[in-house]
This record gives structure tokens, C-alpha cells and sequence, in this order.
């Protein structure tokens, strides 16, 4: 099998993991079926149309809670290593609380598990993907403390049922969006914008709800089944607009986009990062407060925290550029800056641009994310949980496959040339679905869904045939020969051959300094 003319080979490591990745309201449906309790989502996709871009919903999506085995399907077509789907915590617990518990909802998920494992992909399983029971956000949701122990008694819940067969298990995701990017804009469910105590109330309620899951997990479980745990983290990669000037801020950027997340689990010392404990308690008394808004952790929450994940998960999507805010200019936290920190977000200016204004490409800055992990928080497994390309509907999908293999070449640098250990990487996501509040309008997906097909169907994209080489070879320069072979499997006729003209172009640049020294 040739490579792609003019590329080297460029392989990862044998016992690297190839995933994709979905989420209970993004694709299930059946938002009330038999017995499921209401979510935030249910409850704002209903009451908030207009906060979503084309009017629509999760109530059917793709209908996964009825065609769950056309996804196990299609994730062995591609060949996946692993599959990573969210638990909807009001399927299982309709009222979020654990003295009730949904049979169906058991078994949609049991069956689902089954099926992966007997399909050899490894289940990869979150258990909280913004879509909190409504009871329970009735009693105030992330903002109250009591949540760290109903979300524990849920985990528990979820590993008797599925720990058997489940061994990487995601808590949360994405907390920064859950805690700054929701309560700072109001923009997502529950639709609650509370600027100056919402997100960091959440901020340490969340992460002792993670804690908390995943010391029940280490007492009452790990001896058993042996299984990983960790939370996933949306990294915004932060630069310098204006270097040196802006080195120190960029600094404290990451400490408040990672920091705040990592620090407390991950660091030696544990607790907030000092810089950001520093910077806003300085700002909360300049604003007239008279304790930061950023609540302290007690020397115990301090222990439970440190160490409580077995790696690190990382979604990474973008790069911003950080510098001074301007006088009158006040940003919003992780969107494009953050009065706290008298900082403006920038996007880069050779970032390219995608379907999601906020989402430019910048493959380069997941190399520096790896890196940066590796500097800060020592040698752990890095799982990368998401990452992935905001398109349109196209089928021939050329950019997003091209966005596939950047990043895996900057994954494969970050393990090569830096030694970051990366064990694996998940695409998002295995099929088309609904994305907050750009409904269905924006797409993901290695499989297309149209929403509006009563059938759902799941049809395979370019990307997903590019993904389908990489995964079989571990190859990211995949010959031609493999992408043509699956296509003409799969009838689609019409691949132009990307790849080779990237490297083709690289391989005649070459050709022309060699002759010109010559
Ligand atoms: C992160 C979230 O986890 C997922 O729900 C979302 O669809 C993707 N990013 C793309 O925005």
C-alpha cells in the first residue's frame, strides 16, 4: 500500500485508541419516553426557542434511544476502538434522586453496553453532558453543595449497574461551559446568567462533585473491576496577541481556563492556582465585596480533590489570543475575554475559519495543550475526548478530513518529538446531531443524520472513510488506495485526492531547493 506521494510515514503508537464521541440529548431522543424524567435541556429547548438558531430540539434527534444499533454499527464500520456516549441522568433517575429508578432507562443503557463489548469497542462513558434533571436544578443545581453528594449517589448508582463492564468513566464534561461559559451568558440551559457567583459556586461544586464520584468509586468499586476515572476538560488554548507584552497574561489566561479545573486535582500542592485565588480576591474587593467570589476549599475539600482522576481527558477544539482590555471593553468568560482578568480574546490571525464563529481552526495549539499538561501536572495519560470539526452539510467533507489529520499529526509531534504520553484520540462526533443552540445547523459528524429524515439514516461521509484508514493502520498520511478502496465500498465515487496535493505540493517545493542547489 503507497503512501501519499511525498509524505512520510507518520504512525502512532500501537496501543494508541481510536474513538468517536456522542451525548444523551445530542442524539437520543424519546425525551419522555417510557418514565424518563425532564432535563434543563428539555425544559429549555421548550421555553427558549428562540435561543436556538433553527427553532429545534433534542426531543428525537437521531432517535438514538431506538436506533442505538445502527450507531454500535456504524462505529464497527469505522472500525472504533472506543465509543464515548453520555448517561442522561433523569433516564436513569427520573427525579435525579436514587430511590427511584427507571427500568427502561437500565436497560437502553445495558443493552447499548452489551452491544458495543460484543462489537469489541470499548465503552467510554460520561456521566454528566449538561443535562441536569430538572428536580434537581429546581433545588438550585451546581450552585447548591448538597449537589457534590446527590451527584455521588448517582455515580454509585451507575457503577452497580454498569461498572461491571465500563473501565474509563468521564464525571463531568466540560466544565468551564457547564460553570463560566453558562452562568456568564445565560445562553445555555437552564438559561440562568449570574455573573458574579454562578460560575465560581459552580466552579468548586462541581469539582467536589467529581471528587466525591470518584472516591465511591475508589472505596466500594476499584478493587473489583479496576476501572479509570477522570473529568473532561474543554481547553481554549490562550497566546499572546502582542509578545513579550502580553507573556504574563497569557500566563494567568491558562491558570483560569485550566487552572481553575486542573489544579485543584491534578497539582502537587492542590487548591485553587494561586495567581487566579490572588487575582480574584483582588478584584471581588475592589468591587465592593468583602470575600473573593471565588469560594475557598477547607484543608479537607483540599485532599478530597487532590488526586482524584487517573488521567487526564482533554476536548480540544480552538486558540484564542489574549490581550489588555481596552478601556470601556469588557469581555465574557470563555468567550472572548474576562473582565476579572481585564483581558480581550482574539482569534488568531492564521487561525482558518469554520461554521462556528468561535471554533476557528488551529491545530497547532493542541501540540502546546499536550505539552503544557505534561509541564504543569508530570507524566500522566492524556486521553484526548473530543475533538472536532464544525462543517456544514457537505458529504465530500475534504476540510473536516483535513482537520483530522492535522491534528493527528500535531498528536503525533506531542508524543514523538515532546513525549507527552497520549493515549488516545476521539473524534467528535460519530454522526450529526443537535448542537445547543446552533440546533441543527452546524454539523460534526463522520456520518451525516438529517434530522429531518424520519429515517435518520446514518450516511457515511468522506472523513469517516479517511478515519476508517487511519484506525485500521494507525497511518496519518493513509495511502489513497485505502480512502478509494472504502469509498468504492461504499459507493460514494467522488473522492478528490486531498491529501496527495498537500503533500504532493510539500514534495515539489522540496524538489525544486534540491535542484536549485544542485
Ligand atoms: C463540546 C461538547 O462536549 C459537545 O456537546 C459539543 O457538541 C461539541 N463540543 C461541539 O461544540
Amino acid at each position: 500500500m503507497l503512501l501519499a506521494v511525498g509524505c512520510s510515514s507518520q504512525k502512532l503508537p500501537p496501543n494508541f485508541k481510536f474513538g468517536a464521541a456522542t451525548a444523551a440529548y445530542q442524539i437520543e431522543g424519546g425525551w419522555k419516553a417510557d418514565g424518563k424524567g425532564k432535563s434543563i435541556w428539555d425544559e429549555f429547548a421548550h421555553t427558549h426557542k428562540d435561543a436556538i438558531v433553527d427553532g429545534t430540539n433534542g426531543d428525537v434527534a437521531a432517535d438514538s434511544y431506538h436506533l442505538w444499533r445502527e450507531d454500535v454499527r456504524i462505529a464497527s464500520e469505522l472500525g472504533l476502538n472506543q465509543y464515548r456516549f453520555s448517561i442522561s441522568w433523569s433516564r436513569i433517575l427520573p427525579s435525579g434522586l436514587p430511590n427511584n429508578m427507571s427500568k427502561a432507562g437500565v436497560k437502553y443503557y445495558s443493552d447499548l453496553i452489551d452491544e458495543l463489548l460484543k462489537q469489541n469497542i470499548e465503552p467510554v462513558v460520561t456521566m454528566y453532558h449538561y443535562d441536569m434533571p430538572l428536580k434537581i436544578q429546581d433545588l438550585g443545581g451546581w450552585t447548591n453543595p448538597l449537589i457534590a453528594d446527590w451527584f455521588a449517589d448517582y455515580a454509585r448508582v451507575l457503577y452497580s449497574l454498569f461498572a461491571d463492564r465500563v473501565k474509563t468513566w468521564i464525571t463531568i464534561n466540560e466544565a468551564v461551559v457547564i460553570c463560566d461559559m453558562i452562568y456568564n451568558t445565560g445562553i445555555l440551559a437552564p438559561g440562568i446568567k449570574n455573573e458574579e457567583l454562578g460560575p465560581f459556586l459552580c466552579n468548586k461544586h462541581l469539582l467536589l462533585a467529581h471528587a466525591k464520584a470518584y472516591r465511591v468509586y475508589e472505596r466500594e468499586f476499584k478493587d473489583k473491576y479496576n476501572g479509570r476515572l477522570s473529568l473532561s476538560h474543554n481547553i481554549l488554548w490562550i497566546e499572546p496577541y502582542q509578545y513579550p507584552r502580553d507573556k504574563e497574561l497569557a500566563k494567568l489566561g491558562l491558570e483560569y481556563m485550566i487552572g481553575r479545573y486542573s489544579h485543584p486535582i491534578f497539582s502537587k500542592e492542590g487548591g485553587w492556582p494561586p495567581s487566579v485565588e490572588k487575582k480574584l480576591l483582588e478584584y471581588s474587593l475592589k468591587q465592593g465585596f468583602n470575600y473573593s467570589r471565588l469560594p475557598s476549599f477547607t484543608e479537607e475539600e483540599k485532599q478530597l480533590l487532590k488526586g482524584s482522576a487517573d488521567f487526564y481527558a482533554l476536548n480540544y477544539y480552538t486558540t484564542h489570543m489574549i490581550r489588555p482590555a481596552k478601556e470601556g471593553e469588557k469581555g465574557t468568560w470563555f468567550l472572548n475575554g474576562s473582565p476579572e482578568l481585564g483581558a480581550m480574546l482574539e482569534i488568531p490571525a492564521d487561525a482558518e475559519l469554520s461554521a462556528s464563529v468561535i471554533m476557528p481552526v488551529y491545530p497547532k495549539g493542541l501540540r502546546k495543550t499536550l505539552s503544557y499538561l505534561k509541564n504543569s501536572y508530570g507524566d500522566i495519560d492524556i486521553l484526548i475526548t473530543e475533538n472536532g470539526y464544525p462543517g456544514k452539510h457537505q458529504m465530500y467533507d475534504h476540510v473536516r478530513l483535513k482537520y483530522i489529520k492535522d491534528h493527528l499529526t500535531q498528536v503525533y509531534l506531542a508524543i514523538k518529538e515532546d513525549k507527552v504520553h497520549v493515549i488516545g484520540y476521539t473524534y467528535w462526533a460519530l454522526m450529526d446531531n443537535f448542537e445547543w443552540n446552533s440546533g441543527y445547523s452546524v454539523t460534526f459528524g463522520l456520518y451525516a443524520m438529517d434530522h429531518k429524515d424520519p429515517k435518520k439514516i446514518r450516511s457515511p461521509r468522506l472523513s469517516s472513510q479517511y478515519y476508517a484508514c487511519v484506525i485500521k493502520t494507525h497511518e496519518i498520511n493513509v495511502s489513497d488506495e485505502c480512502v478509494n478502496e472504502n469509498i468504492e465500498k461504499l459507493h460514494l465515487q467522488e473522492y478528490h485526492s486531498f491529501g496527495n496535493s498537500v503533500c504532493a505540493s510539500k514534495a515539489l517545493i522540496v524538489l525544486l531547493i534540491l535542484f536549485y542547489f544542485s
